[in-house]
């Protein structure tokens, strides 16, 4: 009986860790010179990623990206940078009316966590896992190449990858027209299914949220914890009658 109720609880303490571990995170200190590229200077470079380069701030996007970098053995990244102008042609207010929840998850869907060359366009494997999550049905991104055209669809959204900006072997950061909007995004998380009883936390875990590299984002967490609490609650309630 024991056994049976620590298994919940482990559950829950390695959820609540990890929701911890991430929120904490603190900002790196301004890479080395000579290192891995940074990617706001990068695209600042660039001259039409304002918006772009607010958002990867203000979600601390950034911070991650260039501290991933820095380790070799790291699978690199693939940005999807949308310019200004793509910005622009956004409803009006549409960007003012997201939480910070949705900023967020808006910018993570434009950052794909492995390197692709423009070659390697052809033989992806769609969806795409971005690191808005492990959740391709809330956060489909889909990428079909004809020729050296390369298009992709969130469903909601249709567009082109414009120009290379910057490619280096591990970070790729292509320019695209539109900005990639997703479902996930726009409407509040439905609440997910309760996780099956008698899982271990392994089996329980989303495949793809749990990483070494920490892109088990907040989202994700908030996502995830209204289940956790419920479950937490559940437990209590049953430890309560048992004793
Ligand atoms: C691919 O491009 C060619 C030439 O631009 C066009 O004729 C063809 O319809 C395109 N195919 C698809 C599947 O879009
Ligand atoms: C993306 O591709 C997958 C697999 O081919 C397909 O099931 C899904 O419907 C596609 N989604 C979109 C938005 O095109
Ligand atoms: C995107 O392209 C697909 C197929 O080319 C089309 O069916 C769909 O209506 C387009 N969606 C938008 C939002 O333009």
């Amino acid at each position: 009986m024991m056994k049976q109720l620590l298994s919940p609880f482990l559950i829950l303490l390695i959820f609540f860790h990890l929701c911890t571990k991430t929120s904490g995170q603190s900002p790196a200190s301004a890479p080395a010179p000579s290192g891995p590229p940074d990617i706001t200077a990068l695209l600042r470079k660039a001259g039409k990623y304002t918006t772009f380069i607010g958002l990867l701030k203000s979600t601390q996007m950034d911070v991650q990206i260039n501290s991933e970098l820095q380790k070799k053995s790291d699978p690199g990244f693939t940005i999807f940078a949308p310019t200004d102008t793509a910005f622009s042609n956004l409803k009006p207010g549409t960007l003012n009316s997201f939480t910070d929840q949705q900023k967020a998850a808006l910018t993570q869907f434009h950052v794909v966590p492995s390197y692709l060359s423009n070659s390697q366009f052809q033989t992806v494997s769609n969806p795409l896992r971005t690191e808005a999550g492990g959740d391709t049905v809330e956060f489909p991104l889909n990428i079909t190449t004809n020729g050296t055209q390369v298009s992709m669809t969130t469903g909601l959204v249709n567009t082109t990858v414009d120009d290379t900006v910057y490619i280096d072997g591990q970070l790729a950061v292509y320019e695209i027209g539109e900005v990639l909007l997703a479902q996930g995004i726009l409407r509040p998380p439905a609440p997910p299914p309760l996780p099956p009883k008698n899982a271990s936390p392994s089996s329980n875990a989303p495949s793809g949220s749990i990483s070494s590299s920490g892109d088990f984002s907040d989202a994700t967490c908030l996502r995830y914890a209204p289940t956790a609490i419920s479950y937490g609650v559940a437990i209590l309630v049953a430890l309560t009658l048992w004793l």
